[in-house]
């Protein structure tokens, strides 16, 4: 299994570091346009291989796209991460162009490549892509959902106050500060509705923390967070690779399900050796789908500012 990680920023490396780590990879590509970074980032990486047992062989590279040839995976972080007080869509002036070339250049040399795009904003980037790539819609993935449920389950476990391990709960819709919508209604603890043991106005403020869960980090770290991005992307890596059948939100085209077409926007899917297996719809209250068809009009917006 060769993945090729493009954009050796915080993101990336962490993203390169976690597949290395689960050891499922044969190989992992770093590639980022900085003379040399990509090769440092790898080296250093490697040089963890022996105090953190993986036999991942990580290389680096410098723009030359021939090093990813016959990529399995390629995960698209590439572009400028937001600043303090700003909205990932305006980032799309910058980061539309780069992740265009970008995914022009992958397939290049691996055209049958499942691409997964990270870069902000991640809905409308990898709309773009399909466009760019006319890849067929099931490999084509946009990494959101999963970093927004981790958040979740995070705020959930803080609000319970219980070992995250006993919460589940997911985040569909656009990923951006207003657009996400946490599942709160069937968010659970142990198979128990967390709305047992939590009252509305708290499990509100755990939808409403989990929206800004980016914007807080950035607000802190003053960029965007890596670690948890770089989790979220090495878990949806491993459910391709392993063909596990997970299921995970992700932003994917929608062809009518859910009552949307030619957008994407994170539902639930199941992730496996073929990229997007299945899309999964599930029955939602009228409030959530009210909000899903809101979030998709915010998402369609931004997606009519891309000049192809
Ligand atoms: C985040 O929410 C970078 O969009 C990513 O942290």
């Amino acid at each position: 299994m060769k993945v090729t990680v493009v954009g050796a920023g915080a993101v990336g490396a962490s993203c390169a570091e976690y597949i290395a780590m689960k050891n499922f990879a044969s190989d992992v590509v770093l590639l980022d346009i900085k003379e040399g970074f990509a090769e440092g980032k790898a080296m250093d990486l490697m040089q963890t291989a022996s105090l953190n047992a993986f036999d991942t062989r990580i290389t680096g590279t410098t723009g030359d796209y021939s090093k990813t040839a016959n990529s399995d995976v390629a995960v698209i972080t590439s572009g400028i991460p937001r600043k303090p007080g700003m909205t990932r869509e305006e980032l799309i002036g910058i980061n539309a162009g780069i992740v265009k070339d970008v995914a022009t250049n992958l397939i290049k040399h691996s055209p049958n490549v499942i691409i997964i795009v990270v870069s902000n904003p991640m809905d409308t980037m990898a709309y773009l892509v399909h466009k760019a790539t006319g890849l067929p819609k099931n490999q084509i993935i946009g990494m959101g959902g999963a970093l927004d449920s981790a958040r979740f389950k995070y705020r959930l476990a803080e609000a319970l106050e219980c070992p995250i391990s006993d919460v589940d709960g997911m985040v569909i819709g656009g990923h951006s500060d207003t657009g996400m919508i946490p599942l709160t209604r069937l968010a659970t603890r142990n198979s128990v509705l967390a709305s047992e043991f939590l009252a509305e106005e708290r499990l509100d403020q755990v939808l409403e923390d989990t929206k800004v869960g980016g914007a807080t980090l950035t607000k802190l770290l003053g960029t965007s967070a890596w670690y948890a991005p770089g989790a979220a992307v090495s878990g949806m890596v491993q459910a391709i690779a392993c063909d596990q059948k997970k299921m995970f939100p992700c932003s994917v085209m929608l062809d009518g399900e859910y009552g949307l077409e030619d957008i994407c926007i994170g539902v639930p899917v199941l992730l496996g050796k073929n990229g997007i297996e299945k899309i999964v719809t599930i029955e939602l209250s009228d409030a959530e789908k009210a909000k899903l068809q809101e979030s998709a009009d915010a998402v369609r917006k931004t997606n009519g500012l891309l000049e192809f």
